[in-house]
């Protein structure tokens, strides 16, 4: 997974200061002091996230005490960070992160230790904000246990994008073997998961890539993975498109990571009553449909859905060979976005 590639640590300024209070506690232990990456107000990352030393943190009986092993950077961190997400830590001194894995590094007196022992991998089970540093003590209850035989790449990032491809595949439509999705954003870990998941499933892909230096490899990395085809944007500004689909049945899903132009073209894919799901805004751009599709095309209804997820995925889990996971994904609705055309 191109994941790893992002891994921590990033690039940030070093500061000695300390920034989280010692918690009370009837505890008798501590953790290590750990190093943090934080930030005190909202803006771009790269001038507001500093480095920093914290104290070490009480470890109370009922607590379990991490040394996170790898957390991811995902759209989502550096939207929190920039203050443009739902969801915020309070300020300041807000620990970044939201997902990630660990080792069990210390139990608090009055944990099971047949649940947890020190040594065990450990994820944030539903994630959990603040996985940038090194140290955590948090309640056993927010720890699940997850075998320690893959990559720490894998299962630091398995929570937010694999599992939301997963959903967004199961939820919206009855897709049976043979059919076909549309995605844009394809490159994106989401958009590479959706692939193998579908290529599992039986289903077919129409991929949607940006045009960009590299675009081939791009390409070919997705077709290794399973995709059908394959298209740069401007592959798609002809007038009959679905001419492209070839032999493949009309798209009765789309995903919409990107916004913008790039949500069009998946408009023009879709079959007559096809669903469209967005679930990322890359482009930053609005999403702009036109008359035509909303009354000839896709049901409106499904159009702009909103949809909290919070089941258990056993089919991911068994995938990943991983451990049942809580999860919860939340298909964001970018409502005020929507431009209807003439
Ligand atoms: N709603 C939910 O529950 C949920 C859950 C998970 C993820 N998400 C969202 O899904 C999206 C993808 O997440 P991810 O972690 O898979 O992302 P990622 O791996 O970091 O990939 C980012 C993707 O966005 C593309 N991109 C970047 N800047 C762009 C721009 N200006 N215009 C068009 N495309 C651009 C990249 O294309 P290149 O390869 O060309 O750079 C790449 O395909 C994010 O918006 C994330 O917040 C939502």
């Amino acid at each position: 997974m191109a994941a790893a590639a992002r891994l921590l640590p990033v690039a940030a300024k070093r500061l000695t200061t300390t920034a989280r209070a010692r918690r009370l506690s009837t505890s008798t232990s501590t953790s290590p002091p750990a190093t943090a990456v934080l930030y005190d107000q909202h803006g771009p990352p790269d001038k507001v996230l500093r480095v920093a030393e914290l104290p070490a943190a009480e470890i109370g009986e009922r607590d379990v005490c991490v040394r996170m092993l790898a957390a991811p950077i995902n759209p989502s961190d550096l939207n929190r960070v920039e203050g443009v997400y739902p969801v915020r830590p309070p300020l300041p001194a807000a620990v970044a992160g939201y997902e990630g894995v660990g080792q069990v590094h210390a139990l608090g007196a009055a944990v099971d230790s047949r649940l947890l022992s020190p040594g065990d991998w450990v994820i944030p089970s539903p994630p959990s904000l603040g996985t940038w540093q090194t140290y955590i003590v948090n309640p056993a209850t927010a720890w699940h246990r997850v075998r320690s035989d893959v990559p720490p790449q894998y299962v630091a990032t398995v929570t937010v994008n694999p599992l939301t491809a997963l959903r967004m595949l199961c939820d919206f439509v009855n897709l049976a073997p043979g059919d076909t999705l549309v995605q844009n954003g394809a490159t994106s870990i989401v958009g590479q998961c959706v692939i193998q998941l579908a290529k599992l499933h039986g289903l077919h892909t129409i991929n949607i890539i940006r045009d960009r230096p590299g675009s081939q490899e791009a390409k070919d990395k997705l077709k290794q993975l399973g995709a059908d085809h394959v298209f740069t944007e401007s592959q798609l500004d002809i007038k009959n498109i679905k001419s492209l689909l070839g032999a493949l049945p009309e798209p009765a899903l789309g995903l919409n990571c990107v916004g913008g132009n790039a949500a069009s073209v998946i408009l023009k894919f879709l079959r007559q009553g096809g669903t469209m799901v967005t679930y990322g805004g890359m482009s930053k751009k609005p999403v702009t449909v036109s008359t035509s599709s909303f009354i000839f095309k896709v049901s409106t209804s499904d159009l702009w859905s909103l949809t909290v997820v919070d089941r258990v995925s056993n089919f991911i889990c068994n995938l990943l060979q991983l451990c049942t996971l809580n999860v919860y994904t939340n298909l964001l609705l970018e409502a005020s976005g929507i431009v209807i055309l003439d």
